[in-house]
């Protein structure tokens, strides 16, 4: 991508969704608009997202007028412009005119028009109305001096089961089997239940989702599905690629909500190699009754890290809220203070924005409650308004210092969501304990405790670059991945996996015969059966002296060369291995055969963070809820120390470092306000004979 276009101005995007078309009515509340923005020290506003209706009022006819207007005023300000295309939502007369375009749901019933984001991904129509309206757009505004980037649609998401699709559906499968309905029935484990496929028109997406028991045919819909969605977004992109090849192209991702895991719907990983700049939408539910603030923000590292990995480079955060959303079970206002630490958080993680959803509160419909900059009272005095004022002129002021720096990391945990597909499809094991995504988070918590950067990778990276990598859980494994896996500890890496790994190939089949050879050989043990629990089941293991709760699973191990770590200290495999640890070649293989609870992870990873000298990129003490974070470049580190409790917090520094806002040297005690940050500079810390950045 063009990476220099997004960055030019060595400035942090802030400003949001601003949704101009909704106050077209209103010419005073538009003129108003860039009074406040410049008030509100905002300088990058996305448009167009939600305004097919009023870009093209009827089939064929245009009006730009309106946007021009925005554009100039957003311009007159110094302000940026990021232009999305239109295709989240649609026009009325669209869905009259070509109910092609309206989706099919699981249960074949066709949707009526209303809501959003609810387009066919294969109707022609639907494709060639969205590549003619961007054309438009990209000729009227793709020399514009204050066009930033393209931002593509909305929050891509969903399935369509329509005729089209099935078609489509029934044309990637043949090409997958190169025609071959042998080999789909190998894959689909056919005659179960005799659903063996004897011609190719009898396939149909699963009906609804979830109650087909073919397994192989669920996870290639899933896969199908995530490929017509990206194949949409490409066809949209056409005529911006060939009239604007220089500005960058994003669009918006997710998270899984409520449980702030990574989004399963799509294969992100995939989709991020499309984009030239990734982009999420971050929601998090603060001050919740489930969780404490310093387990969410994990979270919420957690995602960024996974954003960041995917192109391994800063990311823009699309949308977040000043306040509260509208769509939480419960709204919940952000406290004072909250703002501010939890987008200082995200620019720590490696984001070059804080963008929000929205600019101004709608007057009507579903979102006229959802937190916005400028609230139903317009006034820039409230405490909402005046927190993102605040961000917007902290942002200014340290955007030399954060603009394009990158992070590194020397952990990695892999996340695979065609595994999280099959997992979730597996019958066996807990049905409702597997939660693949909040045990990766797990384990992730135990080094941002510790404030070790970690990357959320995909099984494709080279693992070669980490000290350690962690692949909890990777139920689905190819052999590839197996031998690459092994490959990496060979060589000197450490790895840890757990129970429920290595069982299924790509096509979701059991492996035959046994734990697979290169597996068996890295860890130097099988796994001989997963013992599932009930809630009230109760077991434990011994580690360092001290006795740590087991929970849902219970891998039964047989050793090889493996050692035992820790064993059972009940029911009939009492005193087998739990977690065993395998000196492979030159590198190390710990097995964790039970899901423990949080504190044994804190001392285990304790302990592998020490063995292996990973270190934080200030050395400091502190209680827990305190992050330390950092961004890099040239040698020069921003770190960021954020307090993510409700408490005063006496921290220790135990090095010198440079305030960047008030320009003190610090060193020794700092005490820190409830959520309060602190930005700090210091020289790189990030020895590598490879790292051309490290002093
Ligand atoms: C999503 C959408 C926005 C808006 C927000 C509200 O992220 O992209 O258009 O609806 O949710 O939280
Ligand atoms: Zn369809």
């Amino acid at each position: 991508m063009d990476k220099k276009r997004v960055t030019d101005e060595q400035r942090l995007l802030h400003g949001g969704d601003y949704n101009p078309d909704q106050w077209l009515a209103y010419p005073e509340i538009l003129k108003e608009d860039v009074v406040l923005m410049q008030k509100a020290h905002t300088n990058t506003f996305s448009i167009g997202i939600f305004a097919w209706a009023a870009l093209e009022p009827e089939e064929g006819t245009y009006d730009f007028e309106w946007l021009d207007n925005v554009i100039e005023r957003i311009q007159a300000i110094g302000g940026r412009f990021i232009l999305a295309t239109p295709s989240g939502a649609r026009p009325a007369w669209m869905s009259k005119q070509h109910p092609e375009v309206l989706r099919v749901d699981a249960s074949r019933r066709k949707l009526l028009h209303g809501a959003r984001h609810n387009h066919c991904f294969s109707s022609p129509y639907y494709r060639k109305k969205t590549q003619a309206v961007n054309a438009k757009l990209a000729e009227r505004y793709g020399n514009h001096p204050a066009l930033l980037m393209w931002h593509i649609s909305n929050e891509f998401g969903g399935e369509c089961h329509c005729d089209l699709c099935q078609a489509n559906f029934r044309k990637w499968l043949k090409e997958k089997y190169t025609n071959d309905l042998e080999r789909l029935n190998d894959s689909w484990w056919g005659p179960f239940w005799s659903h063996t496929i004897t011609d190719w028109e009898q396939i149909e997406s699963p009906s609804p989702i979830g109650e087909t028991a073919v397994h192989g045919m669920n996870l290639d819909w899933r896969r199908f599905v995530s490929h017509q969605t990206i194949d949409f977004y490409k066809n949209e992109i056409k005529p911006l690629r060939e009239k604007t090849p220089d500005i960058p192209i994003t669009t918006n991702f997710m998270s899984d909500n409520p449980a702030f895991t990574p989004f399963t719907g799509l294969d992100y990983q995939a989709f991020a190699k499309e984009v030239d700049v990734v982009s999420w939408d971050a929601y998090p539910a603060w001050h919740n009754d489930k969780e404490d603030t310093a387990t969410l923000a994990a979270k919420v590292g957690f995602l960024n890290d996974h954003f960041y990995a995917m192109k391994d480079q800063p990311f823009l955060l699309m949308e977040s809220t000043p306040s509260g959303v509208n769509w939480h079970h419960v709204n919940k206002a952000k406290r004072p203070g909250m703002h501010y630490l939890s987008s200082m958080q995200m620019l720590a993680h490696g984001s070059d924005s804080i963008l929000y959803f929205q600019w101004r509160k709608s007057r009507g419909s579903s979102e006229k409650f959802h937190g916005a900059v400028v609230d139903h009272d317009q006034s820039p005095e409230n405490r909402v308004f005046k927190e993102v004022a605040r961000l917007g002129q902290t942002m200014e002021a340290i955007s030399e210092k954060v603009v394009g720096y990158q992070r590194k990391a020397k952990v990695a945990i892999i996340y695979d969501v065609e595994n999280e597909w099959a997992l979730n499809d597996a019958q066996g094991f807990g049905l409702k304990t597997k939660k693949y995504g909040e045990t990766l988070q797990k384990h992730y918590q135990a080094f941002w405790d510790k404030n070790i950067a970690v990357d959320i990778i995909s099984k494709d990276v080279d693992f070669e670059q980490y000290d350690l990598v962690l692949a909890p859980m990777l139920y689905m494994m190819s052999e590839k991945t197996a031998k690459q896996l092994q490959a990496y500890v060979e060589k000197g890496g450490t790895l840890v996996s757990s129970y429920m790994t290595g069982l299924v190939d790509e096509a979701d089949l059991a492996y035959l015969g046994g734990w697979l050879t290169p597996l068996k050989e890295t860890f130097g043990m099988a796994p001989l059966e997963t013992d599932t629990y009930y809630p009230t089941d109760k077991n434990s293991l011994e580690f360092n002296g001290k006795i740590y709760d087991i929970k849902d699973y219970a891998t039964i191990i047989e050793c090889d060369s493996a050692e035992e770590v820790a064993t059972y200290r009940y029911d009939f495999y009492q005193r087998t291995p739990a977690i065993t640890v395998n000196h492979y070649r030159q590198g190390t293989a710990y097995y964790m055969g039970a899901r423990l609870e949080e504190s044994f992870l804190t001392e285990f990873y304790g302990e592998l963070i020490a063995d292996l000298g990973l270190t934080p990129p200030l050395d400091i003490t502190h209680e827990r809820g305190i992050s330390v974070q950092a961004r890099e470049a040239n040698g020069l580190k921003t770190v960021f120390i954020m307090n993510f409790t409700e408490d005063l917090q006496v921290i220790e520094i135990n090095e010198e470092v440079r305030d960047i806002q008030t320009d003190e040297t610090l060193s020794g005690q700092l005490a820190l306000d409830p959520y309060e940050v602190r930005i700090l500079e210091k020289k790189g810390w990030f020895v590598d004979s490879n790292d051309q950045l490290s002093l």
